[in-house]
C-alpha cells in the first residue's frame, strides 16, 4: 500500500493502474471505524485497485470548534488500511487541495435547503468543493458513500449528474455499533456515558418504524423528539420524514415514494445524526 500526499504524484501512479483495470474510491477524514471500513471492503471487492482519501477538509465545518477537536489519527489509519487491501491512501495537506480559496458555489436544486442543510448553511458546498476536487484529482471508476450520511449521498448524486462526471455513485448501508448507534468518527469524543445513552437515538428511530401503521407523520415526529429528548443527555435538533428523493418532508405514510426519517441530536458538545426508512 502506497502513502501519497501529493496530487501530482497520485496521478503519476494512476495512469499506469488506470491501464491494467477500474479504480474505486473511497473519500474520507479519516479517524477511520467499521462503517468507513466497509466501504473500503465493498471497492476492493468490485475493482482493480482501490484509492482511500483521508483529508478533514476545513471548507464543510460551518462550525470552528468542531473542526478543531475533529479526531486526527493518520498513523493509526494507515495502518487499518494495510490489512484492508487498499492499494493508494491519499492523504493531502490543506494546501494541496486549496492551493487558493475556492469560490465556487454549488446549486443543488434547494437539496441542500433541508435537513443538515438548514442547520449547517455552507456544509454542503463545502462537502461538493473537495468531493469534485478529490474526483478530478482521481478520475475513479467508482466512488462509495455511505447512507449515514443521507443528505450527502443525494447530494452527491446531484454533483455528478450536473457537472457530468462519468462516476457510478455506490450508496453503502449504514454500520453500527452492538448497541445501534451509527458508527461515526465523532463517537471519539462522547464520553463512556454518553455514548451509552446515544444508542436511543436509533432504538427510538427503529420502534417508531413499528408505530408507523397507526400514527400520523405529526404524531411519529413527535413521539421520536419527546422520547429522545427525555434522556438527560439528548437534545434533538431536528427530526424529519422526508421522500428518499427530493428530500421534501412528506405529509402522510400513504406517500408514493420511500420514506427516511431523518434526525440530528446533540449529545453534550457532540452532534449526532442517524436515519432510517420507513418505507
Ligand atoms: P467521513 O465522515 O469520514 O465519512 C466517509 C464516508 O464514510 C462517507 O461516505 C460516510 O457516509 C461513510 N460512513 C461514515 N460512517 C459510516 C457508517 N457508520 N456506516 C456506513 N458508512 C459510513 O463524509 C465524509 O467523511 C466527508 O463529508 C467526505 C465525503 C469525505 C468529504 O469531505
Amino acid at each position: 500500500m502506497k502513502i501519497i500526499h501529493s496530487s501530482e504524484q497520485l496521478q503519476k501512479q494512476l495512469s499506469e493502474l488506470r491501464k491494467i483495470g477500474t479504480i474505486g474510491f473511497v473519500p474520507t477524514m479519516g479517524a477511520l471505524h467499521k462503517g468507513h471500513l466497509t466501504l473500503v471492503e465493498k471497492a476492493v471487492n468490485e475493482n482493480d485497485t482501490v484509492v482511500v482519501s483521508i483529508f478533514v477538509n476545513p471548507t464543510q465545518f460551518n462550525d470552528k470548534e468542531d473542526l478543531l477537536r475533529y479526531p486526527r489519527n493518520l498513523k493509526q489509519d494507515t495502518e487499518i488500511l494495510k490489512l484492508s487491501g487498499c492499494h493508494v491512501v491519499f492523504a493531502p495537506l490543506v494546501d494541496e487541495i486549496y492551493p487558493e480559496p475556492d469560490k465556487r458555489i454549488f446549486d443543488f436544486d434547494d437539496l441542500d435547503k433541508v435537513l443538515e442543510g438548514k442547520f449547517r448553511p455552507g456544509h454542503f458546498n463545502g462537502v461538493a468543493q473537495v468531493v469534485s476536487r478529490l474526483f478530478d484529482i482521481v478520475w475513479p471508476d467508482s466512488a462509495y458513500f455511505g447512507l449515514k450520511d443521507f443528505q450527502q449521498l443525494a447530494i452527491i448524486k446531484l454533483m455528478v449528474s450536473k457537472l457530468n462526471y462519468n462516476i457510478e455513485i455506490i450508496p453503502c448501508p449504514t454500520i453500527r455499533e452492538e448497541s445501534g448507534l451509527a458508527m461515526s468518527s465523532r463517537n471519539l469524543l462522547l464520553s463512556d456515558e454518553e455514548r451509552k445513552n446515544a444508542a436511543i437515538i436509533y432504538e427510538t428511530l427503529t420502534q417508531a418504524t413499528e408505530l408507523a401503521a397507526s400514527h400520523s407523520v405529526f404524531d411519529i415526529k413527535k413521539w421520536i423528539g419527546d422520547r429522545i429528548n427525555n434522556n438527560p443527555f439528548l437534545d434533538v435538533e431536528y427530526v424529519e420524514l422526508v421522500d428518499e428523493t427530493s428530500l421534501k418532508p412528506v405529509e402522510c405514510f400513504n406517500h408514493s415514494g420511500r420514506v427516511v426519517c431523518c434526525v440530528a441530536v446533540w449529545c453534550g458538545k457532540i452532534r449526532l445524526i442517524d436515519n432510517v426508512y420507513f418505507s
